[in-house]
């Protein structure tokens, strides 16, 4: 009989995890039984006691443990999966930057209990802001983990490229493949249309640069503070669903036609300086990932690619200077 896959998830009593862990219990990553190890700051250990009681309420009969802790060590003891997700989300005003102090000692603190703890098959995705950073500081904690088992969410972004797309050529998501974002979870991110199909067609040849350069591009870019300035609170169940999205593809694949988009560490591929945790195109099969090769990229796909590359280099140099990684 096959284990439950044992699955960590942080932030439990908020926004993203009242609606992550639901769906998890409920089988989303596929027919194998989850074990879900909730960790929660102490404060929030009561508000997150009532979340588990709704898990348990819900009577999944996938779901088959439960337990909540204010400890990282006993959270991601033997995980399976660690989905980062608490850390302290950005409010109106305030800049990815703002967060990199807010929330880069907790990645550090996790990154070394994921080095302790964790199963041999661990695979971390940090969904917290700044992701792309607090996935870095986390990798970089965790030094005996395979740098390839990290990564950060950029799924959300993929997803709302591709809803871009296929509301403006009147086609159903499932039409829509080849995209890919490039960089940063922030805003200097680039959503790559060039390599875009709609159902096989080049996406470039249904829509006009114009539309792409101004409507798209910032759309998806500004995604989250648009949804922070209508709900008055940062995207969570998109977000969540994301989150998801990207867990059950990393595990289970991509299948061989289509691709999706993780930030994960740079092996200097496409120019992006190694040790980096910048979003690529990526395949999925059998937990693993890798960077869709060969791509042409045009000089404004390069000058959008090299802008987000450089506020990740510039992130990196900020938290190297705060001692949240080594030198
Ligand atoms: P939230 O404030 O509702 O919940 C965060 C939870 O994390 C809180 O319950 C808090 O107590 C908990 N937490 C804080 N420090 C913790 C720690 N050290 N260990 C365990 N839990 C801890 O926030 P939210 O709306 O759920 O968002 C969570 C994070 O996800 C934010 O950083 C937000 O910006 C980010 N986010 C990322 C994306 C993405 O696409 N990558 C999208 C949306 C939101
Ligand atoms: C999002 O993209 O919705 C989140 O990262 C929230 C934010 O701060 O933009």
């Amino acid at each position: 009989m096959t284990a439950p896959l044992r699955i960590a998830v942080t932030g439990a009593a908020g926004q993203i995890g009242y609606s992550l862990l639901f769906r998890l219990a409920a089988g989303a990553l596929g027919p194998r039984d989850v074990d879900l190890r909730l960790l929660e700051v102490t404060p929030a250990l009561e508000k997150a006691e009532g979340v588990a009681m709704e898990l348990v309420d819900g009577a999944f009969p996938q779901l088959a443990g439960l337990a909540l802790t204010d400890d990282p060590r006993v959270a991601f003891d033997g995980a399976d999966l660690a989905l980062l997700v608490g850390a302290r989300p950005r409010t109106a005003g305030m800049t990815r930057a703002d967060l990199l102090s807010a929330n880069g000692a907790i990645f550090t603190a996790q990154g070394r209990a994921l080095n302790d703890a964790a199963g041999d098959a661990v695979r971390v995705l940090v969904t917290g802001n700044p992701a792309n950073t607090n996935a870095l500081i986390t990798q970089q904690n965790a030094p005996d983990v395979p740098a390839d088992r990290f990564s950060a969410l950029t799924r959300l972004d993929h997803n709302r490229a591709v809803a871009q797309l296929a509301q403006k050529t009147g086609s159903p998501v499932r039409a829509i493949t080849r995209l890919a974002i490039w960089g940063n979870h922030s805003a200097t991110q680039y959503a790559d249309l060039s390599h875009a199909l709609v159902d096989g067609r080049p996406a470039r040849d249904l829509v006009d640069r114009a539309w792409v350069e101004d409507d798209f591009l910032p759309t998806v870019a500004n995604r989250g503070t648009a949804v922070i300035q209508a709900r008055g609170s940062s995207s969570a169940a998109s977000a969540a669903s994301a989150t998801i999205d990207a867990a059950r593809d990393w595990l289970n694949g991509t299948g061989p036609h289509d691709w999706t988009s993780m930030a994960v560490v740079s092996d200097g591929s496409y120019g992006v300086p190694e040790g980096l945790v910048s979003s690529f195109p990526v395949t999925t099969s059998d937990g693993r990932w890798a960077i869709v090769p060969d791509l042409a990229i045009d000089g404004f796909s390069r000058s959008r690619i090299d802008a987000s590359v450089a506020e990740l280099a510039a992130e990196r140099e900020a938290v190297r200077e705060l001692g949240l990684i080594p030198r």
